[in-house]
């Protein structure tokens, strides 16, 4: 078992002790199958979003009115699920996230009738969520989306395409970012939510990545929804995606974390058990000093992460620079420490099936989505800036 004593730190109530201790119980007996890359991906997405429902996780994912557990997200309730959760299985993770990051703008912005349509559906695992704000010529720069959605009468008719949305192909609706032109660049964008099964909307490529999981691109052509499907106030879209990743950038932290702890445990384990040179692995110096700064980016990133989450919970209105911070830290932590597990390894690290094998593969898009690494250094640089 992990080590678990940062549960002591002062950023976590009794609740949240309790939450991680219950979770680590039911992940390490209920998610062992999925430990590995399943056969068939999407399948077992649809099982794990039920499996998580049943189990209560999803309550997380959505406010108290609407079948949840708290009043607003707890930013570190949803860290501490994904951290446990990704040590188990990255898939389990992935699975959770996109309920959070799907539903998380409509949580935040949407119409009580919007937030009654979708949400109880998203905690019991009835519908599947997706986020689709990346395009094929927008990534980092998100104000450069070319999505369109013009107003006709009562409804929006959405053009455009998008890539790279995860839950593509499964997902039961998506929550859109297009441009509706109330003002130039990021003031004239907006968001929507559109049900998978809308005329012109189609899935137009399935992507297959290193650690597999359901994406897709995506293609709006005519595609035709109703005004009340619009979230929040028209032009304030960017704004939306982005107080929306404020609150996920820092459970991306906590997911690298979670998949850096298990690298670490494999570590110990290894050089604990291993005999080298006459000795067991880990009286070897340069091991030792492997171990000491693998140790140390947990605890760093530890830190960021719950920062971050506490922050928020505790009223603060934008996190951007504290999420910002965790998220790079603690995704580019991970990258180093997984390195090294699968260094310490040897060849074995590079084996298909060994735990260290597949967390390489597993962190590698963690540095990327949700804001590459150089995004974070900018939003950093620029919070920075305003606050000196
Ligand atoms: N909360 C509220 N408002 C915010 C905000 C936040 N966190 N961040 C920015 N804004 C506001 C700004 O205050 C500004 O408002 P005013 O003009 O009224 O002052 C407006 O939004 C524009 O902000 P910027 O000038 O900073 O905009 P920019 O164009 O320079 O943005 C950027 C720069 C930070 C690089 C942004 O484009 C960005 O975050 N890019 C990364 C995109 C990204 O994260 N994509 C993730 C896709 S989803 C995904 O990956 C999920 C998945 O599949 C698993």
């Amino acid at each position: 078992m992990s080590d678990h004593s940062f549960l002591t730190w002062p950023f976590f109530e009794d609740k949240h002790r309790a939450l991680a201790l219950e979770l680590e119980d039911w992940a390490g007996t209920e998610l062992a199958e999925y430990s590995s890359a399943p056969a068939n991906v999407d399948l077992a997405c649809r099982k794990l979003v039920l499996k998580l429902a049943k189990a209560g996780w999803l309550d997380y994912c959505v406010t108290k009115k609407y079948g949840g557990i708290n009043s607003s997200l707890d930013v570190r309730s949803l860290c501490l699920i994904r951290e446990t959760l990704a040590r188990y299985s990255g898939l389990a993770d992935f699975v959770f996230a996109m309920q959070g990051l799907g539903s998380g703008t409509i949580s935040l912005f949407g119409s009580a009738e919007l937030k009654q349509k979708y949400l109880p559906d998203v905690r019991s695992g009835k519908k599947i969520a997706a986020f689709a704000l990346t395009e094929p010529e927008a990534g980092s720069d998100a104000a450069a989306i070319t999505t369109t959605a013009e107003q006709d009468d009562a409804s929006f008719v959405l053009n455009g395409e998008k890539t790279l949305i995860s839950n593509g192909g499964i997902a039961d609706y998506y929550t859109v970012f297009a441009k509706t032109g109330e003002a130039p660049g990021t003031h004239g964008i907006s968001a929507f939510v559109v049900d998978a099964d809308t005329a012109g909307l189609e899935i137009s490529e399935r992507i297959e990545v290193i650690a597999p999981h359901p994406l897709a691109r995506i293609r709006f052509n005519q595609c035709r929804i109703p005004i009340t499907q619009q979230i929040g106030v028209g032009g304030d879209g960017f704004k939306m995606a982005m107080a929306t990743l404020d609150i996920f950038r820092s459970t991306v932290g906590a997911a690298a974390l979670g998949f850096a702890r298990h690298a670490l445990d494999e570590a110990l384990n290894r050089t604990k058990s291993r005999q080298m040179f006459g000795a067991p692995m880990s009286r070897l110096q340069l091991i030792q000093a492997k171990l000491g700064e693998m140790s140390l980016d947990i605890d760093a990133s530890s830190l960021l992460i719950y920062r971050a989450a506490w922050t928020k919970d505790n009223g603060a209105e934008r996190i951007t620079k504290e999420a910002a911070m965790a998220k790079l830290f603690a995704t580019e932590a991970a990258q180093r420490v997984i390195d090294e597990a699968v260094q310490i390894f040897g060849g074995s690290g590079v084996v298909s099936g060994f735990a260290v094998e597949q967390l390489y593969r597993e962190i590698r898009a963690l540095r990327i989505y949700e804001g590459a690494s150089e995004v974070q250094k900018l939003i950093i640089a620029s919070q920075t800036l305003k606050e000196n």
